[in-house]
């Protein structure tokens, strides 16, 4: 059965206009880097977005699936309105959705590299962002990635979330805000950070700096009257002191699962090592949220994969899957989400509706208490 996102048709004004400071696509410094049109073909990736079995671009531009805004009690005729006024960098905005009653921090994990765990983090909070609610991003990777997607400066001369673990800095000095995303922000990380794991280990209460750190940054923005809904926080490729921080500092799990060879290999590890953080450091921890990533719908291995992870790992599943999709993966080379760099593409479509399920889920949840 074809099936599309759900989600209406994008209106794309100003999308994917490259900017001009140290663009390349590839990160090599000191070039202008070519608007996306001269870089970039205007047909779609060919990435099937949504749930297996869907058949692909051509069923994501149908328009809206009415069953499924009805279903999430959003409205379908929704228009997507993307930068207002016309400006050359307008604000990226989506119809609303619901916000939760209390943050949500998730911790996105999982050690094995390349997963998709970054790519995640940044699209589905400027996702959620976009729909209204109040984001911040925490970059806990030496490499960086997270804060080069938004285009924030990462040399080691930037005060980092690395300030705020070691030498106890506040986070409200070195978040940023990102660019056409108002209520979206970030801390970034620089490769300082790469030094952390060892130096934390001497630290008094090493596995809380981090979860130290975000409460009295959310405390203030409370007393501001600018609370966060949703806390991302990047892992890197690892388990160790970084990650333990976050799952300290988290309270749901997000593991995104690329649909591959070896796909749940280092799962059990992953889910023994939160369970031990949850026993002895945090009860409130939940594996609340698996995303597959990647997936390749002209292939049967992607299928096995899907249907292995829902076998395995349950209702935590989202329907959605996130596509193969050359859009995805060429954002963050132009220092962009895929929302900005293509929002009618079937990568920038699966975070939004990904985005959409998280939002719903925690509805349903409160409604069934
Ligand atoms: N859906 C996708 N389609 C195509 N390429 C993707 C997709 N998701 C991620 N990628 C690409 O795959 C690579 C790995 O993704 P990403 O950096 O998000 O993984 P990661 O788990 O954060 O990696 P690391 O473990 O190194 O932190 C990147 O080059 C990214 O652009
Ligand atoms: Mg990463």
């Amino acid at each position: 059965m074809m099936k599309g996102l759900g989600w209406p048709e994008v209106t794309v004004h100003e999308i994917g206009v490259g900017r001009a400071r140290r663009r390349t696509g590839v990160g090599w410094p000191g070039e202008e880097s070519p608007r996306r049109e001269e870089v970039a073909p205007r047909e779609d990736d060919g990435g099937a977005a949504g749930s297996p079995g869907d058949e692909g671009a051509a069923a994501e531009r149908s328009g809206p699936d009415e069953e499924a805004a009805d279903a999430d009690g959003g409205s379908p005729t929704n228009v997507v309105a993307m930068a207002a006024g016309g400006e050359p960098k307008g604000d990226v905005v989506f119809p609303p959705l619901p916000l939760p009653p209390h943050t949500r921090t998730f911790v996105v994990a999982n050690q094995k590299g390349g997963v998709g765990k970054t790519t995640s983090a940044v699209n589905l909070a400027a996702a959620l962002a976009a729909s209204g609610a109040h984001v911040l991003v925490v970059d806990l990777d030496p490499q960086g990635n997270a804060s080069t997607a938004f285009n924030i400066e990462h040399h080691d001369d930037v005060p980092s979330v690395y300030e705020s673990l070691i030498d106890g800095q506040p986070l409200s000095e070195v978040v940023h805000p990102v660019e056409r995303f108002p209520t979206l922000f970030a801390v970034p990380a620089t490769i300082d950070l790469s030094g952390a794991e060892l130096e934390l280990v001497s630290v008094i209460a090493r596995e809380s700096r981090l979860k130290k750190a975000l409460e009295a940054h959310c405390a203030e923005r409370e007393e501001e009257g600018r609370r966060y809904d949703y806390i991302f926080i990047d892992c890197p490729p690892s388990l160790g002191l970084l990650t333990i921080n976050a799952l300290v500092a988290g309270d749901e799990v997000l593991v995104p699962i690329q649909c591959e060879y070896y796909a749940l290999e280092g799962v059990g590890a992953l889910y023994r090592t939160i369970e031990r953080v949850r026993t002895q450091l945090n009860p409130r921890l939940t594996i609340s949220t698996v995303l597959l990533t990647m997936y390749d719908a002209r292939t049967r291995l992607s299928a096995q994969v899907a249907e292995e992870v829902r076998a395995n790992l349950g209702a935590a599943a989202l329907d959605t899957v996130i596509p193969r999709s050359v859009r995805i993966s060429e954002a963050p080379s132009f220092q962009q989400t895929v929302l900005t760099w293509d929002a009618s593409s079937s990568g920038a479509l699966s975070y939004l509706q990904a985005a959409r399920e998280i939002a719903y889920r925690a509805v349903r949840q409160d409604e069934a208490g």
